[in-house]
């Protein structure tokens, strides 16, 4: 009888069997699997560890760089933790099965590959209720970080990474979405990068870093009966979700954020003051001002279209984006700023600009906080 291949042989000379060698000694490899299959105690969920995030993250970063990019590098580096610690089954498992999760999707730009491929390997070593909590997190989280992360530009800058093809300091941005073409094209558009620069690339070799690292934070944490979700959808969905969720008109299954794509068709969600239609794009003085500790911003849209809400101090600096990139609808909107940065720091008394962006429109206005 012909030699019989295990597991990862056969994963590796799958292809030349297929190819035809021989029908025969192909079934006779197929048998031999199956028995080598048969013999391993592995089942699912497979097993966990406790495992270094800052490790995974610059295992993320650098596999992204691998060549097959944001799901395979956040999946890679989860699973090569997994190698190095546990062994088999995961020396077995091909991490190649991610590729697909390029751009969203071989470029579709649907969910962002980082979180599939990180969301895979919670569904690898998790059970479905246990998965459906963490990933949740994962999402929800994500939705709501700013990235690159401060750790991975400061591991770029400081070559921690073991692969630097860009070694500055990334800009920032918090997409409010999981889709990869809402997260990328966004930052294209705050960075002012192109999709297809080296800049725009790398910023996605660190985020797979931070999300297979956030993913192990909140694995570490269930496998050691400590984790809290720490995710709390914004309120507007959940205006939405009253009517369109399970418990009334049923019509929508989806938690991303509403707004983002269909402003607020019916005027109800919090902060809009239903009004008639503006002719033009005006951003009226913060009241009170001074202030301290909050002030309201007022400002009207001649039609519906996506706005941007930015504080920055008196040198420029950004100090935090209070909407970012969201579909409004005609008419006046108000928002609150409590006065902290996007770190929820409490900044210090002085004067503070705020610019309202809106399509081709934007202005810009100064306040004066004093403490
Ligand atoms: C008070 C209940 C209620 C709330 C709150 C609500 N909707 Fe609706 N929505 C409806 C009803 C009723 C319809 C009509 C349903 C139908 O025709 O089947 C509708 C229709 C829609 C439609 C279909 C197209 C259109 O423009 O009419 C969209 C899109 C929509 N809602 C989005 C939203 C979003 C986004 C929010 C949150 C900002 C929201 N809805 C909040 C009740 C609500
Ligand atoms: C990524 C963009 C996006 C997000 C986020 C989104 N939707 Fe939609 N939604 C769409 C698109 C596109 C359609 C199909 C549009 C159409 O048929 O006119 C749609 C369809 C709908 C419809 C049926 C429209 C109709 O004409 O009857 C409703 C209702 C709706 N969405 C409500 C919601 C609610 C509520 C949320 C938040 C939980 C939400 N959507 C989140 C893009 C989005």
């Amino acid at each position: 009888m012909e030699k019989k291949l295990n597991r990862k042989e056969f994963f590796k000379e799958g292809a030349k069997y297929a190819a035809g060698v021989s029908a025969g000694l192909m079934g006779i490899q197929l048998l031999g699997t199956k028995e080598a299959l048969a013999d391993t105690k592995y089942t699912w969920p497979l097993p966990y560890t406790p495992l270094d995030p800052e490790a995974v993250r610059i295992l993320g970063h650098d596999s992204f760089w691998g060549g097959y990019a944001c799901a395979y590098g956040a999946f890679n580096a989860i699973i090569e933790a997994l190698r190095n610690a546990i062994g088999a089954p995961y020396t077995e498992l091909p991490t190649e099965i991610m590729i697909y999760g390029h751009g969203g999707g071989v470029g579709w730009g649907t969910i962002c590959g980082a979180l599939n491929g990180a969301s895979a390997a919670i569904s690898l070593v998790c059970t479905k209720p246990d998965t459906d909590i963490l990933v949740n997190e994962l999402i929800g989280w994500y939705t709501q970080t700013l990235f690159p992360s401060d750790i991975s530009n400061q591991y770029a800058v400081n070559h921690t990474f073991t692969v630097n093809n860009y070694d500055q300091v990334l800009p920032q941005n918090e997409s409010g979405s999981p889709l990869c073409h809402v997260s990328v094209s966004e930052w294209c558009q705050h960075a002012n990068y192109k999709v297809h620069d080296l800049e725009r690339k790398e910023r996605c070799a660190r985020l797979a870093g931070d999300v297979a690292a956030y993913a192990v934070q909140i694995l570490n944490d269930h496998y050691n009966g400590q984790f809290t979700p720490t995710y709390v959808p914004p309120a507007s969905i959940a205006t939405c979700l009253a009517c369109h969720g399970q418990s009334m008109l049923d019509n929508v299954g989806a938690k991303m954020e509403c707004m983002q794509c269909h402003g607020d068709p019916h005027q109800t969600a919090i902060g809009d003051i239903p009004q008639p239609i503006p002719a033009h794009f005006t951003v009226k003085q913060n009241y009170p001002n001074p202030f301290n500790p909050s002030t309201t911003i007022e400002f009207t849209l001649p039609r519906s279209q996506p706005v941007t809400l930015e504080i920055y101090n008196l040198n420029g600096q950004h100090i935090k984006t209070l909407i970012n990139h969201k579909g409004l609808s005609a008419g006046n909107h108000r928002i609150q700023w409590d006065g902290k940065d996007r770190f929820g720091k409490p900044v210090s008394s002085g004067m503070y600009y705020y610019r309202v962006k809106a399509g081709k429109f934007n202005q810009t206005k100064t306040m004066m906080l004093v403490r």
